[in-house]
């Protein structure tokens, strides 16, 4: 037998009534009913300067990144929804990676990433649903050494796509974003059988 799988779950939206929130706590719950213990974070309870050298050799690692990593290294998992900026990542969610990454004496490089599994998903207003910036998404993760799973899932018209309950008005589609947050927790438990 297997141990549980620890996922670490967040949007890269700060944003109160944001889509992508409401698309991981979907996720989420489907890597739960899959077995997965699930932390479920929101970056706006997390808040971090825009990372700068300086202020870095100043003052250290702000309190908040420091939780942030602690965070990341008691998980095997990343369940990531990310909007889409411009065609990119939004600079929260890169902002939180860069701190996260930065190295603490007595810390291998990268360790809050290394060996990861992430499953990535995206929501928007617009007819892409943000697949645009997952490529982005996706390479970044992939050079800080986190192995992204295929499955991945852009939802469009995010302003009609959800119910006032925070479920998706498409079963199916709500089925296949939890199937996104089972399929991480699953290949996490493959990969530490
Ligand atoms: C600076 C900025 C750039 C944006 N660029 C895009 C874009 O390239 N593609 C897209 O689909 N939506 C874009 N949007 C709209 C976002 O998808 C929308 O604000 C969405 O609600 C953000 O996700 P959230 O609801 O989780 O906060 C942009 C929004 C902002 C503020």
């Amino acid at each position: 037998m297997g141990t549980t799988p620890r996922i670490l779950a967040f949007a890269g939206s700060a944003r109160s009534g944001s889509f992508n929130k409401r698309l991981v706590a979907i996720a989420a719950a489907g890597a739960r009913a899959a077995g997965a213990d699930v932390t479920l974070i929101d970056l706006r309870d997390y808040p971090l300067p825009l990372y700068d050298g300086d202020l870095e050799e100043r003052d250290g690692l702000p309190a908040q990144a420091r939780t942030l990593k602690d965070l990341f290294l008691a998980n095997q998992g990343l369940l990531i929804s990310a909007p889409e900026y411009n065609s990119s990542i939004t600079p929260l969610l890169k902002n939180t990676i860069d701190w996260v990454s930065r190295l603490v004496t007595g810390e291998a490089p990268l360790n809050c990433f290394d060996g990861k599994v992430a499953a990535l998903m995206s929501a928007s207003p617009g007819a892409l649903g943000g697949l645009r910036g997952l490529v982005h998404v996706r390479a970044i993760l992939q050079n800080i050494r986190v192995l992204t799973i295929p499955e991945q899932i852009a939802v469009p018209n995010a302003a009609e796509a959800f119910a006032p309950d925070g479920s998706l008005k498409d079963a199916k589609q709500h089925a296949a974003i939890q199937g996104c947050g089972a399929a991480l927790a699953r290949m996490i438990a493959k990969l530490s059988s």
